[in-house]
């Protein structure tokens, strides 16, 4: 059997803009693929072809085997989706909205009302289900937006920024909610929280201008970064130029001299090639009896990374 979602060369252009121009990307069951990238770079309108809710201009996607267009019922009865902002319909309240969704994904009866009590815990509505959405804070919204996505507890869920403008506390509830279903699921959701991937997915696409500019591991993500294996040297200030000196000797690096507080110096020192250092230069800070404060090795920033891949002239 092929992946559970297949994207094949998809593009879409209004007019004069292409906002997708031909992702190609596959996903297998139990992964979570964390689609980054800044704003306007195609995330929400790959996501709505990917949901039936856009006409490719051209390419196709297949769920499970069931192309979104030639076969689109079929594809969306594995599918939920979480639309960007989530909306919903202000009038209604939560428990009549979410059986008017039971309904449309052909549940009835008992077994409707117990798909929706189902979801109602698992996201936690018990205490706003009479009153009218309008009136809900956002966080409650996204969380309606949530329980109609998963009410029929598909096999491949979009999510469309889920905690986006959530407070941290909402955050982590969403969080952990997606984890909870990650391991029967394949999930597909969209942020710019360089952390949210690291927390959550185990695997990124990040896309710049509507082209795919990385696939792979958060962990290879930070490992493209310069500073991936970098040494943080604090030492005593009297010490500084000793030390200093002696980093000096280390083949190919180069040393930044970092602000620093309470009457230490700090230097960041890395290499080109981002081999690892720190046997190095504890060797060296032990040998030498250098007054250290701290030793630390950098794992690399996600956030100069993505900047590098996404501000890339091209
Ligand atoms: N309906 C539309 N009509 C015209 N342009 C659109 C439309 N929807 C999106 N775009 C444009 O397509 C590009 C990608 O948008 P979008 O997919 O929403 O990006 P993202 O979700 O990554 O922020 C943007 O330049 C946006 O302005
Ligand atoms: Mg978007």
């Amino acid at each position: 059997m092929g992946a559970m979602i297949e994207i094949q060369n998809l593009e879409k252009r209004f007019g004069d803009i292409t906002a997708v121009a031909g992702v190609n990307f596959s996903v297998e069951r139990g992964e979570v693929l964390g689609f980054l990238g800044p704003n306007g770079a195609g995330k929400s309108t790959t996501m709505k072809m990917l949901t039936g809710f856009l006409t490719p201009t051209s390419g196709t996607a297949r769920i499970g085997g069931h192309d979104i267009t030639a076969d689109p019922i079929a594809a969306k009865r594995l599918l939920g989706y979480l639309p960007e902002g989530a909306p919903l319909y202000p009038d209604m309240t939560p428990e009549s909205f979410l059986l008017f969704i039971a309904g449309i994904r052909g549940f009835s009866g008992e077994e409707a009302r117990r798909r929706v009590a189902d979801v109602v815990a698992k996201v936690s509505l018990q205490g706003v289900l009479r009153q009218p959405i309008d009136t809900l804070s956002k966080g409650f919204k996204r969380r309606v937006g949530l329980a109609q996505a998963i009410l029929h507890d598909p096999q491949v869920l979009v999510l469309d920024e889920p905690t986006d403008g959530l407070d941290p506390n909402q955050k982590h509830e969403v969080r952990a909610l997606i984890r909870s279903m990650q391991k029967d699921k394949v999930i597909i959701l969209s942020t710019h929280i360089l952390e949210e991937v690291e927390a959550l997915c185990s695997r990124v696409i990040i896309i710049a201008k509507g082209r795919v500019v990385i696939d792979c591991k958060p962990a290879q993500l930070a490992a493209k970064s310069k500073w991936h294996n970098a040494v943080r040297v604090n030492v005593e200030r009297d010490d500084a130029q000793r030390v200093r000196a002696s980093l000096g000797q280390l083949g190919s690096s180069t040393i930044e001299e970092l602000e620093s507080a309470n009457g230490c110096a700090s230097y960041l020192v890395s290499t080109a090639d981002r081999r690892p250092l720190i046997a190095e230069i504890s060797q060296r800070a032990q040998s030498e009896k250098w007054k250290l404060d701290g030793l630390h090795v950098e794992h690399g920033r996600l956030d100069e990374v993505f900047r590098e891949l996404t501000t890339a002239k091209n």
